[in-house]
């Protein structure tokens, strides 16, 4: 079988690290675009010079022109400016709405169907955007947010019990922000949820919260230490685990920011829920049951999300 092409748009600190992610695991060949002239090229040659070491096969191309990716299977975004410290990623709304614009162009032109996954802030609205500037289908759009915070959330809750991380299953949902929703009684310890491992005494509530609070600031923490950009290693990993589960058909359960339409209330949005990801995209969205202070909280994460894409409207009266 021919190797599958994978575009990704930005080669910078998470394009640079995606891209060399995808020939670590062998998921096919690759296409850096950047507008800085250089970075893809050089960026490109050097991850394939690391190829005969690490023993993978995949071409690696870089290009200053969207006909290279022409065909790709996978197009996964990070085009834009990154947050510095003091900013939010709200804050980045207005320059990377038309760094949107210009990618989904490139995108609809030369890859109508690829799966699209989209990490570029402030997350929410600028998935929405692209999937209205490129005109792919909605179940072929994705936003890249969940799999990271439920990753920050199981990576602290692994060390605060002392277990393997791979034991630890958490659920974030809402947008990509403050206002995000980790879900303590779907997080669970070997299936053990949180609220039962409180009451067997391998934590207390106040530490639990904690742990939510430092999640929920998980980008901001390594902004403030990084101080010249944001995290790029944890959400590069994280989009590859959404484009292997496209590739190759494994139907994962991730949370991800998804179109929603009608689904948990909310209709011609994105906002992060679970869904399945398969050979076709989006497959299924599942609507989980929310009541009480989840329910509260997630209403309250997704009236954030409306208030960039009523900002994003705004400024592109044509994406209303
Ligand atoms: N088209 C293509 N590439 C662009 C464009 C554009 N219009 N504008 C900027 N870029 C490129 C930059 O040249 C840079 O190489 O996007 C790249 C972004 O890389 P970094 O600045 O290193 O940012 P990174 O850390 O990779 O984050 C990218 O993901 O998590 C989000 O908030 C983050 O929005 C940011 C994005």
């Amino acid at each position: 079988m021919a190797r599958q092409k994978i575009a990704l748009i930005g080669a910078g600190q998470i394009g640079g690290t995606l891209a060399h992610l995808v020939g670590l695991k062998e998921l096919g060949d690759v296409v850096m675009f950047d507008i800085a002239e250089g970075i893809p090229q050089g960026k490109a040659l050097d991850i394939a010079q690391s190829s005969p070491v690490d023993g993978f096969d995949a071409r690696y191309a870089g290009t200053n022109s969207y006909e290279a990716i022409e065909g790709a299977s996978v197009c996964i975004v990070t085009a834009g400016v990154p947050r510095k410290p003091g900013m939010s990623r709200d804050d980045l709304l207005g320059i990377n709405l038309k760094v949107m614009e210009q990618v989904g162009s490139g995108i609809r032109k030369y890859a109508p169907n690829a799966f699209v996954i989209c990490i570029t802030n402030p997350l929410d609205a600028m998935v929405w955007a692209l999937q209205k500037y490129s005109g792919l289908p909605k179940h072929m759009v994705v936003g890249m947010a969940g799999v990271l915070d439920s990753a920050r959330f199981r990576y602290f809750l692994a060390d605060e019990f002392n277990v393997s991380v791979e034991d630890v299953t958490a659920f974030v949902l809402g947008g990509h922000g403050d206002t995000m929703v980790p879900l303590i009684k779907y997080s669970t310890v070997a299936g053990i949820p949180l609220p039962d491992l409180v009451k067997m005494g391998w934590t207390t509530q106040a530490r639990l919260d904690a742990i939510v609070d430092r999640t929920r600031n998980g980008g901001a923490e390594i902004v403030n230490l990084l101080k010249t950009g944001s995290a790029f290693y944890a959400p590069a990993a994280s989009a590859i685990a959404m484009a292997e589960s496209y590739l190759r058909d494994k139907k994962r359960v991730v949370p991800c920011a998804a179109y929603l339409n009608g689904e948990y209330g909310l209709k011609d949005t994105y906002v992060g829920i679970p869904v399945v990801i398969g050979a076709k995209g989006v497959e299924r969205i599942v609507e989980i049951e929310l009541a009480g202070a989840d329910r509260a909280a997630f209403d309250k994460s997704a009236e954030a999300v409306k208030g960039l894409i009523d900002a994003c409207k705004k400024i592109a009266p044509d994406l209303a």
